[in-house]
């Protein structure tokens, strides 16, 4: 997809776990060729190389707590300032109102756009049980889809639903997230009710908010985004 790049585009996802940040961040990354943070798969590439921060936020993880303000923020404010030519997409921050005030601070002369993905909790639950992600390249999965049953493994063989152990197309393992066991989800959504929902309302008032409907498949979602998306930017630049 092509789209003028008029000023400098700033988008956040925003929304419960499940909602499809990341899904849908990974597609705004491809088609408008645009710089992504993904803050959730950071953290965890932290842990997983055992670097110090890693080890300082494996357990905040593990039990599904928010990650210090200022850790996010320093990290975030350094992305910035180091990818900003074209655009870039946020996906899971900001998450608290001091996160939120620092991305203002920080984000002085781009165009934010706040897009805030809304799914009930059914079907979040539905979701993350079901959802799988490659160890090799982060792809993210679902068992409930129907592609699943037509997904080709290495060796050029399919898969079908039955059969134990998935893989991704690039060949990694597909595992389950340490935070998608059925008690760790119903906290992280209650820290989210309690944390981050009021920034729906915080980017209202500013005028910046886009709210989507995130149910219907992938691509309906992503088609509905870009539809706003396009239509803000175009506004901006006229
Ligand atoms: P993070 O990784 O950001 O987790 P999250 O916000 O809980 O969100 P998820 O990644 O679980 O869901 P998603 O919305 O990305 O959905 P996805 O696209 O995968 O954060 C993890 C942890 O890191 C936090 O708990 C915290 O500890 C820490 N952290 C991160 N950022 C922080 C911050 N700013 N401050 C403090 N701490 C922070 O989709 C879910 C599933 O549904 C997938 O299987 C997918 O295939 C499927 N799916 C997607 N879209 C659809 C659709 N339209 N229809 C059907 N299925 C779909
Ligand atoms: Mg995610």
């Amino acid at each position: 997809m092509v789209l003028s790049h008029s000023g400098s585009p700033l988008v956040v996802l925003l929304g419960p776990p499940g909602a499809g940040k990341g899904t849908q961040a990974e597609r705004l990354a491809r088609g408008f060729g645009w710089k992504k943070i993904s803050t959730g798969d950071l953290l965890r590439d932290e842990v997983a190389r055992g670097t110090p921060l890693g080890r300082r936020v494996n357990e905040i993880l593990q039990r599904g707590q928010l990650v210090p303000d200022d850790i996010m923020t320093d990290i975030v404010e350094n992305f910035i300032a180091h990818h900003c030519p074209k655009g870039i997409i946020l996906d899971g921050f900001p998450r608290t109102l001091a996160q939120a005030e620092a991305l203002e601070r920080c984000s002085q002369g781009k165009r934010l756009w706040v897009i805030s993905i809304e799914v009930p909790e059914e079907e979040i639950m539905r979701r993350l049980s079901a959802r799988r992600v490659c160890r090799k390249c982060g792809k993210i999965w679902n068992l409930n889809d129907k592609i699943w049953d037509h997904t080709p493994t290495p060796d050029g063989t399919h898969l079908d639903s039955e059969q134990a152990t998935p893989r991704c197309d690039c060949g990694g393992e597909l595992v389950v997230r340490d935070d998608d066991r059925p008690e760790i989800i119903a906290h992280r959504l209650e820290i989210y009710r309690q944390q981050t929902a009021p920034l729906v309302q915080f980017y209202r008032d500013r005028g910046q908010l886009i709210e989507i409907g995130g149910t219907g498949t992938p691509d309906d979602v992503f088609n509905k985004v870009c539809e706003e998306l396009k239509r803000k930017l175009e506004v901006g630049s006229s």
